[in-house]
Formats: C-alpha cells, structure tokens, sequence
C-alpha cells in the first residue's frame, strides 16, 4: 500500500476565513464580511437596509436581499471574518511554517474581492494581484503546488445587492472575467485550479427552509445552471491560456447510506444521491445533466431554459479531475419520523448512525465511508481522476502554559481517514492527493466562531477577536510533517 511519489499532501486554507484584512488593499466588502458569528444552534445571519430605511436580518448564503437595500454593519457587533486569523499580514510566517512541515500543495481561494472588486467595469485590483503573486512566491520557495480555488461563496457583495446574485446570467461574464485574470497574472505559479467550491451547496438553502415558495426554488436552479456554465467557460479558457492547467469544479461530500435495508430506504437513499451528489458530478465531468435531472425539475417544479449554445458550453467544458470534500456521513429514510433533515454541511445533526461516534459539533466520524465514496466516485465515473480538498476535525484545543496543544483527537481523526484513503487507492482509485482543512486555524464558516479549530497551526485569536495572532504548533503539526515525509508509509 504505497501512495505514488507525486501524491499532493497539504492542506486548505480560504481567503474570507482565514485572510482578515477585510477592507485593506482596496478589497471590496463579501457577504461573509457581514455576517455576525452564530454557534453549534444558531445560524449566522447578516443586516441589511431597505430602501424605507429598515434594518432586516438576512440569512447566510440565502443571498435573497431585495431591490435597493444594502447590507450594514450593526454597532456592538463582532464580525470574525473582519479579522479572522490574518494571513493577510503573516503569510510570510505561515507558509514557513507549512514548508517546515513539507506540504507539497496548499489549496486556497483567491479572493475576487481583492482581485477584481468592482467587477469588470471596475478593471483589475493591483494591491490585490500584488498580495497573491507575493504569496505563490512564498510557496514556491517552499516547492508547495498552490491549488486555486476561484469562488468560495465571496464575491464582491455588491453583485448580490445590485446584480441580483447569480441568477442574473450576466454574472457568468463577469466570473469568467475574474477567472481570466487569474489564469494570466498567476500563470506563472499555479497550475491546479478549482472553479467553485462546493457548487452542490446551494440547493441546501431551499431545502431547508420549509418555506421556500416555487420562485424561489426556480430562482436557485438558475443559479446553478449559471454557476455550471461559468464553470464550463472558465475550463475551457484555463485550458487555452496553458495547456498545462489541471482544472476541475468542487463537490461538498454530502454522503449518504440507507438507514435501513427497507428497500424503500434504499430508494430514498439513492434519490438523495442523485439530487445531491450526482446531478453535479455528470455535469461536471461527463458535460451533460443527467437523464434523471427531469425528474428533479420536476420535483422542484422549475423550467429551466437550457439553450443548445449552454449545452455546448457544458460538453467542452469538462473538467480535468473532480475535487471534492469529506467531514462526515448521513443516512436516508423514507420514515418520516427518521427523515433527515439535512440542510447544509453545518447541520449535520439529524439521523445519526448508531455506529459512529461524533464531534463536539455533532459531525459523525466517518474514516470507512470515505473508501466508500472515493469507490463509489471512482467507479461510477471510470477511474476518473479524484482530489480530497478538505478533510478534517473541528474541535477546542487548550493552549497549554508552555504553549503546547496536544490534539491526539485530530491525530486520530487524520490517521484512520489516510488509512481509508489508501485503502481505496490499493483498490485502484486514482486519487491525486489529500488536502485537509484547515493546516491553520481560521474562523468557521457555518458558525463564525475561532474557537472550532481545524489546524495543525494553533493561531492564539478567540470569538471575541482578542489575542496575540501568535502561532503554535500542536502536536498534530510533528505527526503530519512525519507523515507527509514518509509519503504515508508509516500510518
Ligand atoms: C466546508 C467549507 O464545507 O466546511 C469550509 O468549504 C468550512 O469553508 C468547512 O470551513 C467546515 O465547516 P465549518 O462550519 O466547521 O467551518
């Protein structure tokens, strides 16, 4: 059980979470920049202002802000991602201490607020360039592959407030305009790249809102099928600007098994699977929706205008591998009273499995279902090419006196989801490497707290924004350099 010589271990990293900086370099404000922190119970939310002058709270990622209001930031209020863990002023710092630990990639975003914040008509972000070509030198220094991820729910938020978000198809000129600079100014340093993060998330803000209305569901499956054509577009000129780009387009590892043998539970489990998973995987890599994708517009009840143009679109741009992301599983049953009620990758806390144990945040712990899904995606689609982009457990870790963290839990955690992965890539997978979430400490996406922390590097910050920005290196950070130095020999 060898890993081949040219497996990409690192880790991920995302610019709103962990950068901080969040007006400095001329960035335009992201939605994330409004969003106050939530906990394990309580979503995040975000203020806006109504054309009337009323203040309304808004839902993370619900991205449904009416005509003229503009989202405010509401005094006596902390906003984690203002600050976060500031890379943005110790990158220098970090990527030392990730080349120390022998990284050989790093997957993180680019933020198109930084690189082009006023969108097209606006032109290209210098200060913004600058701090990104400055920090591929950096990794370069330290022989670590930068894997760019392009759109991880960041854009500038004036596209959701005067664009109307991406249901507006001009949206798809004006990513495919951002991924353009990337490709020129950062041909130089990066060859892996990801279009958007997680593309199958967004369909989890009207599945979990009960109240959802058709126009709203109509809506969000326009913004996917725009997100999709964007995805496509960037693909193809990644790959006319340098034949040598590897590109591919981002899955949430939503997986699932049957919760019991019931064939009606098998059913429903395969259901999920198709709506969730695959619906996105055949478009991303076979360049067409798939002969069930009636069946869900139908469900949904929307008329989705798919012109022949899009579909070409689609059939030339595949991807070059399939990146995806893996924290827990769930299971599926037509019982009602066993439903799950899945909706989104932070509320995993319905329908547990009885044979897994969980985090502090309720995320059940699942090493064996990662084999499962890197089979199952290897096999359904060819031995095509897979790349796990984050991985990883969010817990509290004590800063002891001496500065040490002793997290045997995330060793643990890391340990048996690499035996996992070797196992299946044993079994034939062609898997191009691991890269876990988050290497650094940085602010939790779901909740906005500091305190879930996910890295191999201890950044001393808490909720409240209080700390010194010091780095520690847990005891995780010695286990994984030794990994990673013997490519995984010694697990
Ligand atoms: C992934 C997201 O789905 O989950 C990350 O891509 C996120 O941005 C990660 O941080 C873990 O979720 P959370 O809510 O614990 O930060």
């Amino acid at each position: 059980m060898t890993l081949p010589k040219n497996f990409l271990w690192g880790g991920d990293i995302s610019a709103t979470q962990i950068e901080g900086g969040w007006s400095e370099g001329n960035k335009a404000p992201v939605e994330t920049d409004y969003l106050i922190s939530g906990d394990k119970n309580t979503p995040r939310y975000a203020y806006y202002q109504t054309q009337d002058g009323e203040i309304v709270k808004s839902l993370q990622f619900s991205g449904k802000i009416p005509k003229g209001a503009k989202y405010v930031l509401k005094e006596g209020k902390i906003y984690p991602n203002h600050f976060a863990t500031d890379f943005y002023h110790h990158y220098k710092e970090d990527i030392a201490l990730l080349g120390e630990m022998g990284f050989k990639a790093l997957n993180l975003t680019v933020s198109w607020a930084r690189v082009m914040p006023n969108g097209i008509n606006g032109g290209i972000n210098k200060e913004g360039v600058e701090f990104y070509l400055s920090v591929f030198k950096e990794m370069q220094k330290f022989h670590i592959e930068p894997i760019v991820t392009l759109y991880k729910y960041d854009m500038p938020a004036f596209y959701i407030t005067d664009f109307g978000g991406w249901s507006n198809r001009q949206m798809i000129d004006e990513f495919v305009a951002f991924a353009k600079v990337c490709f020129k100014k950062f041909k130089k340093y990066v060859h892996y790249w990801v279009t958007f993060n997680e593309i199958n998330i967004l369909k989890m803000t009207i599945d979990g809102e009960k109240d959802a209305t058709v126009k709203d569901k109509q809506r969000t499956f326009e913004e996917l099928h725009n997100q999709f054509i964007a995805s496509a577009k960037a693909i193809r000129l990644a790959h006319e600007i340098n034949p040598k780009n590897k590109i591919g387009c981002m899955i949430c590892g939503l997986f699932t098994y049957p919760r019991t043998c019931n064939p009606e539970d098998i059913l429903a489990n395969q259901k999920y699977e198709e709506d969730n998973l695959f619906y996105y995987a055949d478009v991303i890599i076979r360049g067409h929706y798939p002969s069930y994708a009636k069946r869900v517009w139908k469900e949904y009840r929307v008329d989705l205008q798919i012109t022949e143009e899009d579909k070409k679109i689609l059939a030339s741009g595949k991807a070059d591998f399939l990146p995806f992301s893996y924290y827990f599983t769930n299971c599926i049953s037509e019982d009602a009273s066993q439903k799950s009620t899945l909706t989104g990758i932070t509320s995993n806390t319905s329908n547990k499995n009885p044979y897994l144990e969980e985090t502090q945040w309720g995320w059940q712990i699942d090493p064996k279902g990662l084999k499962y899904a890197l089979e199952m995606f290897s096999d359904r689609y060819d031995n095509f090419p897979l790349l796990i982009i984050e991985n990883g457990i969010g817990a509290i870790d004590k800063l002891e006196d001496d500065h040490t963290i002793h997290d045997q839990y995330r060793i643990d955690y890391h340990r048996e989801h690499i035996k996992a992965l070797k196992e299946a890539v044993d079994d034939g997978v062609n898997l191009l490497g691991y890269t876990m979430w988050s290497c650094i400490d940085l602010v939790s996406a779901g909740t906005g707290e500091l305190r879930k922390r996910y890295g191999f590097i201890y950044v001393d910050i808490d909720d409240q924004g209080q700390g010194t920005f010091n780095r520690y290196k847990k005891d995780s950070f010695y286990w994984y350099k030794d990994v990673i130095a013997n490519n995984g020999d010694n697990i």
